[in-house]
């Protein structure tokens, strides 16, 4: 059994919010990727999500809420900072850490002080926001560590009838999640990188955005292990290699008598399957999610992505390719 995929429709909507309502999960577009949405002040209805996904209870989820939506129910405060990147970047793929108010549930924040919200532009996801009226609690549709959809199907895919209706937005056109910046504290930090570029983020706040891992190299106390976690990742085996490299490597993985389904600019020959990667850095990351999960889908031994350029545009596609191939077993 598969959940049901409606268009759009008035109707559609209507019996989304219905079904919010009654604390069931529903398939929603985003413009950054789909999401399993529930009423974020529903303690139950967020547990059903988390369930449905097998994630672990104490990951905090992003609240979405609907354009010049009242943002006390869920921040207690709005920094100045924070205040210029919603100017700036909303309704858009950007999530702010923002400290969070009294009686946001546990089950949102993750027991934490900050709380995760986000205002999406896809037309579909505000449409739903204003018809439903609060705010929606909403990871990527997709299993616990696996590849983010970007389709509704893959939705329907991923959760069967766990999940009873997913909204049809038609292919999502960032592709990967949105930024996130914790604006919580003295200085904003970029925990993770997305569409929204650490260059526009300090465009608009007037200064350098710092990553965790700077943040962690400027305190005096132990690094936290900067190993990637195991996320967004395929069931067959995901190796990055350097354009230079990918001949070698195909040639040695068919000596060990592996196929290998390869993702790069040019054909590098002797491959199972060869896909043509975009050059431009957008439409890469609008065509990754999907790619993955095609050439998984192949029954190959080997996936063989070609490294993307070390240029900043390239950013948020490094970060989601190395951590694919950590989670794939990998490195
Ligand atoms: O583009 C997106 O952000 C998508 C779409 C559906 O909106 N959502 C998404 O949600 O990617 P999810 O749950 O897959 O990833 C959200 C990330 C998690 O890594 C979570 O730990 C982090 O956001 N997060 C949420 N609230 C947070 C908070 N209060 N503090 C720190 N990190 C937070
Ligand atoms: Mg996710």
């Amino acid at each position: 059994m598969s959940a049901r995929i409606l268009p759009p429709t008035p109707e559609a909507i209507a019996e989304a919010v219905a079904l919010l309502r009654a604390g069931l999960p529903v398939g929603i577009p985003t413009e950054t990727v789909y999401g399993l949405a529930a009423d974020a002040s529903d303690g139950a209805a967020v547990a059903r999500i988390f369930a449905a996904k097998g994630r672990p209870n104490d990951h905090p989820v992003i609240v979405h809420v609907a354009a010049g939506a009242d943002l006390s129910r869920w921040a207690a405060r709005i920094p100045d900072a924070a205040r210029r990147l919603m100017d700036a970047f909303w309704p858009g793929p950007l999530t702010l850490v923002l400290p969070r108010a009294e009686g946001v549930l546990d089950a949102v924040t993750g027991g934490q002080d900050t709380v995760g919200l986000r205002c999406p532009s896809h037309p579909v996801a505000q449409a739903l926001l204003a018809a439903f009226g609060g705010g929606l609690a909403a990871p990527s549709a997709n299993r616990f560590g696996r590849v983010s959809p970007t389709t509704a199907s893959h939705v329907a895919d991923e959760f069967g009838d766990a999940v009873p209706l997913v909204l049809d937005g038609g292919p999502c056109e960032v592709g990967i999640e949105s930024t996130i910046v914790d604006v919580s504290g003295e200085v904003p930090i970029l925990l993770r990188p997305g569409h929204v570029s650490a260059m526009a983020l300090s465009r608009v706040l007037g200064g350098a955005v710092l990553t965790r891992a700077q943040m962690d190299a400027r305190r005096p106390v132990p690094r936290v292990s900067g190993s990637l976690s195991a996320h967004y990742a395929p069931r067959t085996p995901l190796r990055l290699a350097e354009p230079a490299r990918l001949a070698g490597e195909i040639a040695a993985a068919a000596a060990r008598g592996l196929s290998v389904g390869v993702w790069a600019r040019r054909d590098p020959g002797g491959a199972a399957c060869w896909l043509e990667s975009p050059a431009d850095p957008e439409l890469y990351a609008q065509s990754l999610y999907a790619t993955l999960r095609n050439l998984d889908g192949k029954g190959l031994d080997l996936l063989l992505f070609e490294q993307p350029p070390q240029d900043p545009a390239w950013m948020a596609i490094r970060d989601r390719l190395g951590r694919a191939a950590a989670g794939s077993g990998e490195g």
